[in-house]
């Protein structure tokens, strides 16, 4: 009885402020939302799959690198909670998420996982040092990248508008 009666008042001091100041719940946190699955995204070329794409091509330790691709199949799944309602180009003017990754949200949950499932493949691969399971692996990984976005910076695509 006690703990409901404690967990009750959290929940209506949870409530109590996150509704108290709608203004400022506006502009920080879809900002800050967006912020982490840019600097996620940003962080995933350079923090795993380009020594990815090396291994792919036979360069560097592939136990190493299957240590990587575990750690981006967690980013990616990762990747998939950073965008709550109300995070698009309504709140945050300078996003690059088009308004699809909410209306086809099966589509782009989907893509995660294809990129996910790729990944860990890949990983396999890489775990078992076998360079030509890597070598064939690699073009589906990249592949399921280009599900939401060209490879160029500036590229749009399904998910991302243009820069
Ligand atoms: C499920 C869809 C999806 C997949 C798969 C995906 N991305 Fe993204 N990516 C996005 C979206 C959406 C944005 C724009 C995010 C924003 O601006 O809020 C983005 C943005 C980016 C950016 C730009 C960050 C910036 O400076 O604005 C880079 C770089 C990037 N992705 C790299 C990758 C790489 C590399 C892969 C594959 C390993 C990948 N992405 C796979 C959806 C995806």
């Amino acid at each position: 009885m006690m703990i409901r009666i404690v967990s009750a008042c959290a929940l209506a001091s949870v409530l109590f402020f996150t509704s108290g100041s709608p203004s400022l719940r506006a502009q920080t946190a879809p900002a800050q939302v967006a912020k982490e699955r840019v600097d996620l995204m940003k962080g995933l070329w350079r923090g795993y799959y380009r020594d990815m794409s090396e291994a792919a091509k036979g360069v560097g330790d592939p136990k190493a690198v299957a240590v990587k691709a575990t750690e981006a199949a967690a980013q990616m799944k990762k990747f998939g909670t950073l965008f709550p309602p109300g995070s698009g180009r309504e709140a945050v003017p300078d996003t690059r998420a088009k308004p699809e990754t909410w209306t086809q949200r099966a589509d782009f949950n989907g893509a995660i996982d294809k990129l996910v499932t790729e990944t860990v493949a890949f990983g396999e691969a890489a775990k078992a040092g076998n360079a030509d399971a890597m070598k064939a692996a690699w073009p589906k990984v990249a592949e399921a990248c280009g599900a939401c976005h060209g490879g160029p910076p500036k590229s749009g695509g399904k998910f991302r508008f243009e820069e």
